[in-house]
């Protein structure tokens, strides 16, 4: 512990290749309370593609389409659907992280250049992670525009639902292919290993992966990284990258600061949560004991809970946000607890696995 090699800042923001910008954007800004901050497309000179950029609180969601029959968004969306691209770090300079990641074992995907406009320049380059997934990594020379260079100020203004930051993002990849991702998390970021989960802890009867969280040292970026593990029929992470095309971010983990009003809102608004049985609720004080909610607001809403030693945390997991059973969210509160949600593991399997089923996916 103790490092960080690419002198890591945030996330910068985390850019969606998806069919329909326009259409993704409305979604999320009216389902998930997104304000639109910027644009970039033919009125701003950019002719292959076109991008909003969505911000609530310290998330930023660029939406990126394609304008043309060919080229890699298009390649990109015809294998995998709509998904996460680039996961983008913001870090103090871009060309000692970049030299840092290389020598560390990181695979290139733009070398370090000048990005710039009216409003100033950056820096900005990227490397590869699983799958098709990159990392961008920019850096702020004397940049001071809407968002970054190329982009202009459209804003649009949504109402907050209360949405904070990005508590965790999880990658699903290959059979036998955790330790090489969890190790490369290690390697060229100087993450540590903060929790594993093997089979025992994440199976039901049918469907098991194994889980290994890495995180940061500040614990602000974590990264866990899925496998399958063998069932007796298909773990939800092979569905995952049998519909994905190959490994891919499955879920993001979105933090609240208030999970029954967040949640309240966006069911209000139409997004779909996994549901576990009303018996998860009838034994939940038992497991968890006191908490400052009340059973029946959090039964009502279907929010699960769990604790660890320094606290309990709420969280729910929406059903996959595109047609393929691909990407998902969590929506998660943290009163302290530090974990996962590991206590909620079974009930909430048993619950995908009923969705797998109905999907012809099990
Ligand atoms: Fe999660």
């Amino acid at each position: 512990m103790g490092t960080n090699p690419l002198k890591l800042k945030r996330i910068h923001h985390v850019e969606f290749w998806v069919g329909n910008a326009r259409q993704s954007a409305y979604y999320y800004r009216k389902a998930f309370g997104f304000s639109q901050a910027a644009y970039a497309g033919l009125e701003t000179g950019l002719r292959d593609r076109t991008s909003y950029v969505l911000t609530q609180n310290k998330v930023n969601f660029m939406l990126t389409t394609p304008m043309t029959p060919d080229g890699p968004i298009t390649e990109h969306i015809a294998k995998h659907g709509d998904g996460v691209k680039d996961i983008a770090f913001e870090v103090f300079d871009c060309d000692v992280a970049f030299a840092a990641a290389i020598e560390r074992g990181a695979k290139p995907v733009e070398e370090p250049h000048d990005w710039s406009d009216q409003h100033g320049t950056m820096r900005r380059a990227a490397i590869h992670t699983y799958g098709d997934t990159i990392h961008s990594i920019l850096s702020y020379k004397d940049y001071n525009g809407p968002f970054l260079p190329g982009f202009a100020a459209a804003p649009i203004p949504e109402q907050d639902l209360g949405i904070l930051r990005i508590d965790h993002m999880v990658g699903n990849v290959g059979l036998g292919e955790m330790e090489k991702w969890a190790n490369f998390y290690a390697d060229v970021l100087g993450f540590h290993r903060y929790i594993t989960f093997d089979d025992k802890d994440i199976s039901t009867e049918y469907s098991a992966l194994m889980s290994i969280v890495m995180s940061d040292d500040s614990y602000s970026v974590k990264f866990p990284i899925n496998e399958p593990a063998a069932g007796k029929r298909k773990s939800q992470i092979q569905e995952y990258l049998e519909w994905y095309g190959g490994p891919g971010v499955q879920h993001v983990a979105l933090q609240c600061k208030d999970e029954i009003e967040t949640v309240g809102k966006l069911t209000a608004n139409g997004i779909d949560f996994l549901r576990v049985p009303d018996t998860y609720y009838e034994v939940l004080r038992d497991r968890v004991g006191e908490i400052d909610e009340s059973i029946d607001a959090i039964k009502k809403l279907g929010i699960l809970v769990d604790r660890d030693h320094e606290g309990y945390l709420l969280q729910i997991f929406s059903k996959p946000v595109e047609d393929r059973p691909t990407l998902f969210f969590e929506i998660i509160q943290r009163k302290g607890c530090k974990g996962f949600g590991k206590g909620n593991f079974k009930a909430l399997f048993e619950s995908i696995e009923m969705e797998q089923e109905r999907r012809g996916n099990l």
